[in-house]
């Protein structure tokens, strides 16, 4: 758990704080608010002390009314583990670049070595303004870290640079400078959702892999330092990966993932990959008779990858009609793993297609080295710590 000194300024994008104190909140972090006054002017402080369950701060001189109290700044400064400012409005983001500190805001940043997070948000003219620039430039020079803004539609009307990056973008990086970088110079290849095959022009086999799973271990390889090259069947999730790159039948898969196979070091298919491909009719097939389709077995991408190995680390999954761990260690042998993830796709309300998952990681000798269930982004953590 972390603790987050959220500070938010006076930009229309202020209500995005909100949606970020629960995120935060969802993954077990406290947040403290500080808001400037003009953050009083679009929001209220009652609301972020609800969401954060926490007092909100907004004075400088909060200890003149409170002397029994620590100096707010100071403590604030030294007892987090990261200052995040959303939104950042050109006014912080100049004060702080010329050392001003002349709120509790400005002084608590001023203040801190902790790590410091902007999400700017303003009109497009005020982000393209050369002072601001500088600015920009000056405090990533000195460590600072953004996060967005991205072209969008802005509060004036305007079209382009200036507004505030997506709350999950926003959240990823936070969480991500709050994690030790643990896979720093490693390249982390992730297998991800369902293939399919088609029939004929308009129809396929497939599967209900939602790709939940590669999603969040892709996120949390990044947040890890690690260079993410990701790829993926159909599904509309995207992580933060350097690479992504969409494919749709097992054979692509195959293609794909030996052409990034050689550059990685760590291997996980958490796709759904399928068994069997189909001798795919050209045009729409008739419905009016029976119809037979012939299938054959695809490509064997863990195998392949398996055998080519070196001194790479691969890791699979097992989807199991029950517990059975006879099949998982007897495949861990065959494609050469180590390890493999094991889940029981017959229970209720988790595996494919759900947030969450029941699971059992069995490493190379086929011990046990995690059993439990929770949501797919905490068992990433899990799995990843495992590799690690
Ligand atoms: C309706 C309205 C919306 C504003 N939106 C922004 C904004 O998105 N970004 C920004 O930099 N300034 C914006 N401003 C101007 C800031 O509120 C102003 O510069 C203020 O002094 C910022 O103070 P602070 O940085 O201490 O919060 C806006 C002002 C108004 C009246």
């Amino acid at each position: 758990m972390a603790k987050i000194v959220l500070g938010i300024t006076g930009s229309i994008a202020a209500y995005k704080a909100c949606d970020i104190i629960r995120e935060f909140k969802k993954k077990n972090n406290e947040v403290i608010c500080i808001m400037t006054s003009a953050a009083k002017e679009f929001i209220t402080p009652l609301t972020l002390a609800t969401l954060s369950e926490n007092p909100v701060y907004d004075d400088i001189f909060y200890f003149s009314k409170n002397y029994n109290s620590k100096i707010k700044h100071i403590d604030l400064s030294q007892d987090c583990d990261l200052i995040l400012v959303v939104p950042a409005t050109a006014n912080i983001i100049g004060k702080i670049a010329s050392g001003i500190a002349d709120d509790l805001l400005t002084a608590t940043v001023m203040a801190s070595k902790k790590p410091v997070l902007f999400a700017p948000a303003m009109n497009k003219n005020m982000w393209e303004n050369n002072i601001v620039k500088e600015n920009v430039v000056k405090l990533k020079k000195f460590g600072y870290k953004f996060v967005g803004p991205k072209k969008g539609l802005l509060a004036c009307g305007d079209y382009g640079d200036g507004h505030i990056e997506d709350t999950e973008k926003i959240v990823n990086e936070a969480i991500s400078l709050l994690k030790k970088k643990s896979l720093k110079n490693k390249t982390v290849l992730i297998l991800s959702g369902p293939t399919a095959e088609k029939i004929d022009d308009i129809r396929y086999i497939t599967n209900a892999s939602s790709g939940k799973t590669g999603f969040f271990l892709a996120n949390e390889a990044k947040a890890r330092g690690a260079n993410v090259i990701f790829i993926t069947g159909k599904t509309d999730l995207i992580p933060d990966a350097d690479i992504c790159q969409k494919i749709e039948s097992a054979n692509d898969m195959f293609e794909m993932a030996k052409k990034y196979f050689k550059k990685s070091d760590i291997i996980i298919s958490a796709a759904a990959v399928g068994d069997f491909t189909v001798e795919k009719i050209d045009g729409k097939i008739p419905r009016e008779k029976n119809l037979n389709l012939k299938l054959k077995p695809t490509k064997d991408i863990l195998g392949f990858l398996g055998v080519n190995k070196k001194n790479k680390k691969i890791i699979g999954f097992s989807a199991e009609i029950g517990n059975n761990l006879k099949r998982a260690k007897e495949k861990i042998k065959r494609k050469n793993l180590d390890f493999i993830v094991v889940n029981d796709v017959t229970k209720k309300d988790c595996g494919f297609g759900s947030d969450h998952n029941d699971i059992i990681i069995l490493n190379k000798k086929g011990k046990v080295v995690f059993s439990g269930g929770g949501t797919k982004e905490f068992l990433a953590e899990k799995i990843l710590d495992c590799i690690e």
